[in-house]
């Protein structure tokens, strides 16, 4: 039975680390077992303080994964969906890992993210680091419930996790991540029906609107996609908001069994559709990074490390 890294499913946490590095030289062998250490390292504060609720993800960016595992490549690694459109943005940054550290302490987020960074030098530097936060009832910082129709129960496990199409893989996830950065200012103008209206659902009690009364550029219609044989393409979303009193924003990180929910959502969001409607959400935010990873299994990370 392949196990798979807990922070992907995990259910929403009070605070998180979200990390990003590039690996700066060209051992490989090392790299291997240091990921499997970092795995451990997760097992022991997950013990250790079982209330805060640790969970972890480790993800190998996709250019840096024919570097570590040469030899076993996940069928649908693909880089990040780069695109542009107008004043819509999403661009790729670098990225060789990515580590999401989550728990319901931030003391043991810290204290995590402190020995993972210990344990990976010299041969990585860090190139971002975000705490994320969970705000009033789960809300992003526009104020809208985020994560209300993420898949529930057993079909979250079929959503985010890849299964029997790539065997060697399955239990491992596709994960990319955008750093958003929100226009408050320019929100916050808006009228709270405006707003309503951007998402489709409503503000305060978090009705999802009727499917009539949804406008085409609302960000839950351009990112409702159906594929051609009518199903519902799917993904599991893991974003929290981040910020200070200068910057504010979303830290979007999503998993799936396919890269394609990801770009395709994207590309609706940004190109908009047949009559090239985009999604209002993009006139208040922008993303300022992206990244495309590929989480694997804990029993692929374990048998790698010893090759
Ligand atoms: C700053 C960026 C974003 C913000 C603030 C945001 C916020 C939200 C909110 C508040 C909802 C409604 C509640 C919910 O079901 O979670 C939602 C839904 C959703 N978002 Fe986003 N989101 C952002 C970016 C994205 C991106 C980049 C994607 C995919 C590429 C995405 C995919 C989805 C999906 C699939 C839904 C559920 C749609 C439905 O079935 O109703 N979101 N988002």
């Amino acid at each position: 039975m392949t196990q798979a890294q807990k922070g992907i499913c995990a259910e929403p946490n009070l605070h998180a680390l979200f990390l990003t590095f590039n690996v700066i030289d060209d051992d490989a062998p090392t790299m291997r077992k240091k990921i499997a250490q970092v795995l451990a390292l997760f097992s022991h504060y997950d013990e250790e303080y079982y209330e805060a609720m640790v969970s972890g993800i480790v993800a190998i960016g996709t250019d840096y994964w024919y570097e570590l595992y040469p030899r076993s490549i996940p069928q649908e690694l693909s880089p990040f969906p780069r695109m542009s459109c107008d004043d819509r943005n999403a661009p790729a940054s670098p990225g060789d890992l990515f580590i999401q550290i989550k728990a319901d302490r931030m003391d043991i987020c810290h204290a995590i993210g402190t020995e993972v960074i210990q344990l990976l030098q010299p041969n990585v530097d860090l190139y971002e680091e975000v705490k994320g936060f969970r705000y009033l009832d789960g809300r992003d910082l526009t104020g809208f419930v985020d994560g209300t129709e993420n898949p529930k129960g057993m079909h979250k496990f079929n959503v985010a996790l890849v299964g029997d199409q790539d065997p060697d893989f399955a239990g491992g996830s596709y994960i990319h991540i955008q750093r958003y950065r929100h226009s408050m200012e320019k929100w916050k103008q808006l009228s709270v029906s405006a707003q309503e209206e951007t998402f489709g659902r409503t503000k305060t009690n978090n009705v999802e609107f009727k499917g009539v009364d949804k406008a085409p550029f609302s960000h839950t219609k351009r990112t409702s996609l159906k594929d051609e044989q009518g199903n519902s393409i799917e993904m599991l979303r893991q974003s929290m908001p981040y910020g200070d009193m200068t910057i504010q924003g979303l830290y979007f990180v999503s998993c799936a069994k396919s890269p394609l929910p990801f770009a395709k959502m994207l590309k609706s969001m940004i190109f908009g559709d047949e009559n090239g409607v985009y999604d209002k959400l993009l006139d208040f935010t922008s993303a300022e990074t992206g990244g495309a990873f590929f989480a694997p299994s804990i029993n692929f990370i374990k048998q790698q490390a010893n090759e």
